[in-house]
């Protein structure tokens, strides 16, 4: 299966990078293709809600920044996994702009999605969690699970090994 990984951290070797990649390490064992966009440090707008899409369009963005580097992702991945640091309750703004631009297509291929969180305090998620469930809802797709990791050492060997088996269990 082919699995898309939306990295919103700004840091190329931050928490969630760490996390990812003990994701990848797991589901590339197990057979998959992971493929990592660097979210975080992409140029890609939010939506001007200017419905050119939906009106002349033909369901593509009229914006051309990064975004358009991953609309072809978009359209072949099977799976998504968002991933992202908690920034104040929600996704990064770099990751939210990104999930806002998901409207031009409409809904991704994908038919599986994941949602990995990296924060410092534990009891932060509530919101994303809501907005990715309902989100998975709206794609009429399946939750493969959710991993939250919180604190000041994320970067443990049991923490990375969880989120190995997290990605050796995607099927
Ligand atoms: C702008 C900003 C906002 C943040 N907001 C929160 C927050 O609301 N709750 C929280 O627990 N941590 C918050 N954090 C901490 C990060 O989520 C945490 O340090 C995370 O592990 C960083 O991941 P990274 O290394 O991939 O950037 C925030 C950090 C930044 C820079």
């Amino acid at each position: 299966m082919k699995i898309l990984v939306l990295n919103g951290s700004p840091h190329a070797n931050g928490n969630t990078k760490a996390l990812i990649d003990a994701f990848t390490k797991g589901a590339q064992n197990a057979g998959h293709e992971v493929v990592e966009c660097p979210i975080g440090t992409m140029k890609i707008n939010g939506c001007l809600g200017c419905n050119w899409c939906h009106t002349k369009g033909e369901g593509k963005c009229i914006q051309k920044d990064d975004m358009q580097n991953l609309y072809p992702e978009l359209a072949s991945a099977e799976m998504i996994v968002l991933a992202s640091p908690v920034h104040y309750f929600g996704f990064s703004g770099q990751l939210q702009s990104a999930v806002t631009r998901f409207y031009a297509p409409f809904k991704p291929a994908a038919t599986k999605y994941a949602m990995i969180l990296s924060s410092h305090s534990p009891n932060v998620y509530e919101g994303l969690e809501a907005q990715y469930k309902t989100m998975v809802g709206f794609f009429e797709a399946e939750d493969l699970g959710i991993k939250e990791v919180n604190g000041d050492d994320q970067k443990t060997e049991a923490i990375l090994a969880d989120l190995e088996a997290f990605g050796a269990s995607i099927k």
